[in-house]
């Protein structure tokens, strides 16, 4: 998709908040750092659309961003921070459940795990959480430009094998925000969630 309108309408704490116009969502999850951002700003061909930051725990609420008024990106907070208080984990965890599990409008979830390494035990719980509701999943292993492409097969197996990985309801690619590495085969993924 060429974008060229991108809005952020909301910063939602509560499903009193989310978008009523009905459009199809995507999510994008993962542990703070993992690229969440920097992906959104590479597919909607922005420098710093979705705010990036060096400070891990920064995004606090379920951002929506409406793409040429034809699907919604949903940034969600990143998890398995440690600074953030239990309670402000738990406050994050409950809504983002609450989105994952309820939401009509949503048509897939982005997973993002870090190329380089083993899926930590968060990735792991919210690969099969997703999974266990039948969320189509996406998983994007991102910062790929660290990595070598001959070390490609190996990291993708090690990935998978890692999360459990179901290659009958589940779809997995590399992705880079730096080189835009898998930026085409991200969008025919949406594209194809968004129109069903
Ligand atoms: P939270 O909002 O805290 O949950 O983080 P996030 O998942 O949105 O991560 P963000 O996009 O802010 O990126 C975190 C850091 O990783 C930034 O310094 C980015 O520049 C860097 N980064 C993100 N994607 C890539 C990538 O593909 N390659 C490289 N080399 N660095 C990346
Ligand atoms: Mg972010």
């Amino acid at each position: 998709m060429d974008v060229h309108n991108v809005e952020m309408v909301m910063s939602a704490v509560s499903a009193a908040q989310y978008p009523t116009d009905g459009m199809p969502e995507i999510a994008l999850v993962g542990r703070s750092n993992v690229g969440k951002s920097s992906l959104t700003n590479t597919l909607i061909q922005r420098k710093n659309f979705a705010r990036t930051s060096s400070q891990p725990g920064k995004t606090q609420t379920l951002n929506f961003y409406n793409v040429e008024n034809q699907l919604y990106f949903v940034d969600v907070p990143g998890y398995g921070y440690a600074k953030v208080s239990k309670k402000q984990r738990e406050a994050f965890g409950q809504m983002i459940e609450e989105y994952i599990t309820s939401r009509k409008q949503l048509r897939g979830v982005i997973s993002l795990v870090d190329a380089r390494h083993d899926p930590s035990a968060d990735d792991i719980a919210m690969y099969e959480w997703l999974h266990y509701y039948n969320i189509p999943v996406l998983v994007v292993a991102t910062k790929a430009d660290k990595i070598s492409k001959s070390k490609f097969n190996k990291y993708e197996a090690n990935i998978k094998r890692t999360l459990g990985f179901d290659e009958e309801d589940s779809d997995f690619l590399f992705f880079s925000s730096e080189t835009k590495y898998g930026k085409d085969q991200v969008w025919s993924w949406i594209e194809s969630h968004i129109t069903m």
